[in-house]
């Protein structure tokens, strides 16, 4: 029997608990959206969730403040396990003041960040709220300076997951945007930096709050979000199973699950996949499908840059990333923003111990003055640096066109792939048949009797001559060319001899990334 004290206690727990009360909560409902606790209470695992910080209060005496009660603070903080393992999380409460953020509000996701950082977990933070108290002025901006530091703080330490359910909007689009992974749910979620209503002022310009800032503008225009959801319970459940592909922090090794597919399977269908023609596409997803444990992907940025795709799989039970171009959008060619998904996919991996599967079909960079002038120099060498910083295992399958700096850039020998093979139909060259034919050989075909006959002639023999994987293997830049069908069981024995893999880098302060 609990006495007097006890039962004050539990009461007052209880009526904390309810948030903003049962008209807040209601409205939240109608809006469509979950309340604070409700979206714990599916993220971690049955009853694993232990709430800290219930008792915070806000400090702030301006504008009637003193006496406006902020259960909880208006944010929902602890942690829990998701698939048996620890993970801290805190979930804005719309319900209270809007979820709004105020010092001591600030204070306690910062409290559940150092916690995470401390012992080694990864952090979720759930955003749904109005941005800055506003009553609470410099107060709450000071809080959220707080934040954006611990999150640089924790960043390559602990994976930090952002999921925005509701407004995210001002300066607070900076956490999440500082964060590994972002989450966003259609029609719920809205990040940016200046709304509709004051870029109606400004510019005259009218927008929805969603086609501004909801989850497909993030997930597949500006490439701010990376993975996109229909429902609040899909992204949990894409939380999840996101978070069954990384370890808990820097120091640890991923998740090693029992391989129920067959090691050795091969795949006859590999063989027939790429088309006789070079100008004619494929789809790499069933490439990666046929290779992957059991067919299972993850994909990363999917509604963003496809012409490369990044995905998360496992092999022999571990998890890999793979960076894939894609033949059918835009031949597979990089771009401004295939250079910088690869490459921030890249640092995230490696950042975690996450080793890297390139598949290379690439005939190059996209040519245009709108590619040089938006900076495809500047972005493309985002590629080069992440691939050679990157000390995790590297393999690189190349399964046709592997052309000029592509090729380099597709994580090629010389930028420090541990092991690199390739299918026999692949053309590793400076450039296409066609056009170094037209180069090398104009004099000849110019001056011949049938100057169209002679060009065929000499396409055929650079391709006949150049575009091949045995020169490269010769030269010890390919270090086996295999059957398609045998690629799943030669990746995972080349994982498999690479877990050792040490790399002793030269000291210093921080490298000097190009962004
Ligand atoms: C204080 C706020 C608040 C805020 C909402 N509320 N946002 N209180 N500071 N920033 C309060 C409302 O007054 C209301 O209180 C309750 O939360 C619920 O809000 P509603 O407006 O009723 O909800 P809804 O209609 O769903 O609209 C949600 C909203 C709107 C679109 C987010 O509240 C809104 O526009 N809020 C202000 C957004 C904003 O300009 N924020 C500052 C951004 S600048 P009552 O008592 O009526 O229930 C910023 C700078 C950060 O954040 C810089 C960091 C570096």
């Amino acid at each position: 029997m609990a006495n007097k004290k006890q039962e004050e206690l539990l009461k007052l727990k209880e009526h904390l608990r309810q948030g903003g009360g049962e008209k807040a909560i209601q409205k939240q409902h109608e809006n469509g959206k979950q309340t604070a606790r409700e979206r714990l209470e599916k993220l971690f695992d049955a009853g694993s969730f232990v709430e800290m910080g219930l008792f915070v209060k806000h400090r702030c005496q301006n504008f009637g403040m003193e006496k406006k009660e902020a259960p909880g603070e208006g944010v929902v903080t602890g942690y829990g396990t998701i698939n048996g393992r620890l993970v801290y999380a805190a979930a804005q409460d719309f319900t209270v003041i809007g979820g709004s953020l105020g010092e001591m509000h600030a204070a306690k996701i910062a409290m559940a960040q150092e916690a995470a950082l401390k012992v080694g977990a990864p952090m979720i933070c759930i955003n749904d709220s109005g941005g800055a108290r506003i009553q609470e002025g410099v107060d709450a901006l000071g809080g959220y300076g707080r934040i954006f530091y611990n999150n640089t703080k924790a960043s390559g330490v602990i994976p930090q997951i952002s999921v925005i359910m509701g407004p995210c909007a001002g300066g607070a689009v900076y956490s999440p945007a500082l964060t590994d992974f972002i989450f966003m749910v259609k029609g719920v979620s809205q990040m940016f930096i200046t709304g509709p209503q004051v870029i109606a002022a400004v510019t005259g310009e009218q927008v929805t709050a969603e086609e501004l800032g909801g989850s497909m503008a993030h997930n597949s225009i500006s490439g701010c979000a990376h993975f996109n959801a229909d429902t609040e319970d899909e992204c949990i459940a894409q939380i999840r199973e996101l978070l069954s592909y990384l370890p808990q922090n820097n120091l640890d090794s991923v998740p090693a699950y029992a391989c129920t597919d067959d090691l050795n399977r091969e795949d006859e269908s590999l063989n027939d996949i790429v088309p006789e023609s070079p100008n004619k596409a494929y789809d790499m997803m069933t490439v990666i499908k046929t290779i992957a444990d059991n067919g299972e992907v993850m994909e990363y940025q999917k509604y963003y840059a496809p012409n490369i795709i990044t995905c998360f799989i496992r092999l022999n039970g571990k998890s890999i990333g793979v960076i894939a171009n894609q033949p059918k959008a835009m031949a597979g060619c990089l771009d401004i923003n295939a250079s910088d998904k690869a490459s921030r996919f890249i640092r995230t991996c490696d950042a975690f111990n996450i080793p890297l599967l390139t598949l290379e079909d690439v005939p190059g960079f996209l040519p245009g003055t709108q590619q040089e002038h938006g900076g495809i120099i500047r972005h493309g060498a985002k590629m080069l640096y992440a691939y050679s910083e990157a000390t995790v295992p590297k393999v690189t399958l190349i399964t046709r066109k592997a052309y000029g700096g592509a090729y380099i850039g597709m994580c090629s020998k010389h930028l420090g792939a541990d092991v690199v093979f390739a299918w026999p139909g692949s053309e590793i060259a400076v450039m296409g048949a066609e056009g170094a034919a037209n180069i090398i050989f104009s004099n000849e075909i110019k001056n011949a009797d049938n100057p169209a006959q002679k060009r065929k002639e000499k396409i055929a023999e650079y391709q006949d001559t150049m575009m091949n994987p045995f020169i490269a293997a010769e030269h010890g830049y390919v270090d086996d060319i295999i059957m398609p069908s045998e690629s799943r069981k030669r990746l995972i024995s080349a994982f498999e001899s690479l877990e050792g893999k040490r790399v002793d880098k030269p000291l210093k302060k921080h490298g000097n990334i190009p962004l």
